[in-house]
């Protein structure tokens, strides 16, 4: 098997940033209730960027990042809940601009956890010599599937992206990554799409479907989830806690990284946080925070990625997750930090 590392991070986002007191004119809400529950303060929001628009612009930083010419990309892989189209895919969209000419590019749905699943099958595809070099990308316009008439939705997302090369290493420093799902999960996070209308069965209401949620279910969820996930990749890896530099979760809401760092013993500050100027990105919150969270790693850091999300189902069997485990093997600090999902 090939060792893995990551060579390059990007990162971008909207130009227009939407302040809580913005939001407040919209809904009946205020900057003192979404701060105070979710740790939120502005997100950034298109203006027309589409979600092509920023996977291409993260994925141009990731490669510069990287000194890696797009040619040498035998993979793209795009994360995203909200593509532009259903066909042609955000990954063949970014390939074209980028002019990859040898990459495979295909899209995955896999909501939060999206840049954690596509980070496994990217490293899985370099560890068996399927590919030397790959670019994964988490990109969302999620204020498109937001109704902003709704409160209980509209003040926690944010648009942008993230995207990171994996490339083939003599030394591995992607550690462990552990993935799971329950196809069984519930309607606590959903956002419906094309429903059955054709020439058999005439469906009347064909309004666009927006996001929805039950908070208090998805928070019970996330914060039982993630100590499970971050135990297992302790115990695949022989680390301990205490091994761990920085604690990279994705960015859904501040008590629930409270929470969690309370149940693991451990000081919250050990685990990153830009929520507060993005809100929830969905799969390009992990991708965007590790390249804001770089700048403070050096090299040797160890450092764990964790995402969760929807597809989970309600209490007692909450579901799908994901931990993410990698070594960072980042040029700049000539860092070998390690990493998990
Ligand atoms: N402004 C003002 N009041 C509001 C708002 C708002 N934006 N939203 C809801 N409320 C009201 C409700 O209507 C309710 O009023 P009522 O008591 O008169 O009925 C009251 O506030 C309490 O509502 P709750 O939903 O019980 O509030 P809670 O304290 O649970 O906080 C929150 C809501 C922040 C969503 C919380 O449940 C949470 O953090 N859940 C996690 C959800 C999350 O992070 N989702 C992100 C997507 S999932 C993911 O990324 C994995």
């Amino acid at each position: 098997m090939k060792g893995v590392k990551l060579s390059g991070i990007g990162s971008t986002k909207p130009s227009k940033v939407l302040t809580n007191a913005d939001v407040a004119k919209i809904v009946d809400t205020s900057d003192e209730w979404i701060t105070s529950r979710t740790g939120i303060r502005s997100r950034h929001i298109s203006s027309g960027e589409t979600t092509i628009d920023l996977a291409i612009g993260a994925a141009n930083k990731a490669l510069k990042d990287a000194n890696v010419d797009p040619s040498e990309l035998g993979l793209i892989i795009v994360a995203t809940i909200t593509p532009d189209n259903m066909m042609p895919s955000t990954a063949c969209s970014v390939q074209s601009a980028i002019n990859a000419i040898n990459a495979t590019a295909f899209d995955i749905s896999a909501a939060c956890s999206g840049f954690v699943f596509a980070s496994k099958i990217a490293v899985d595809a370099i560890r068996v010599g399927s590919i030397k070099k790959a670019l994964v990308i988490g990109a969302e316009v999620l204020s498109k599937a937001i109704d902003w008439t709704d409160r209980n939705t509209c003040v926690l997302f944010g648009d942008g992206a993230g995207a990171v090369i994996y490339e083939e290493s003599d030394i591995n420093k992607i550690l462990n990554i552990y993935t799971g799902s329950d196809g069984q999960a519930g309607n606590a996070l959903k956002l419906t799409n094309m429903p059955v209308n054709n020439c058999l069965i005439k469906t009347d209401n064909l309004s666009q479907n927006f996001m929805s949620m039950e908070g208090r279910e998805v928070y019970k969820f996330a914060t039982s989830i993630v100590p499970i996930c971050i135990n297992k990749v302790m115990e695949n890896t022989g680390y301990e806690l205490s091994d761990i530099k920085q604690f990279i979760l994705h960015q859904a809401n501040e008590r629930i990284l409270d929470c969690a760092a309370k149940k693991m013993n451990l000081d919250k500050e050990l685990f990153f946080k830009n929520l507060f100027a993005h809100g929830n990105t969905s799969a390009a919150s992990i991708p965007i925070a590790l390249d804001e969270a770089k700048v403070s790693l050096k090299s040797g850091d160890k450092i764990i990625l964790v995402g969760f999300g929807g597809g989970l189902v309600l209490p007692p069997c909450h579901l799908l997750f994901s931990l993410f485990c990698s070594a960072v093997g980042y040029k700049h600090y000539s860092l070998c930090s390690l990493l998990l999902y």
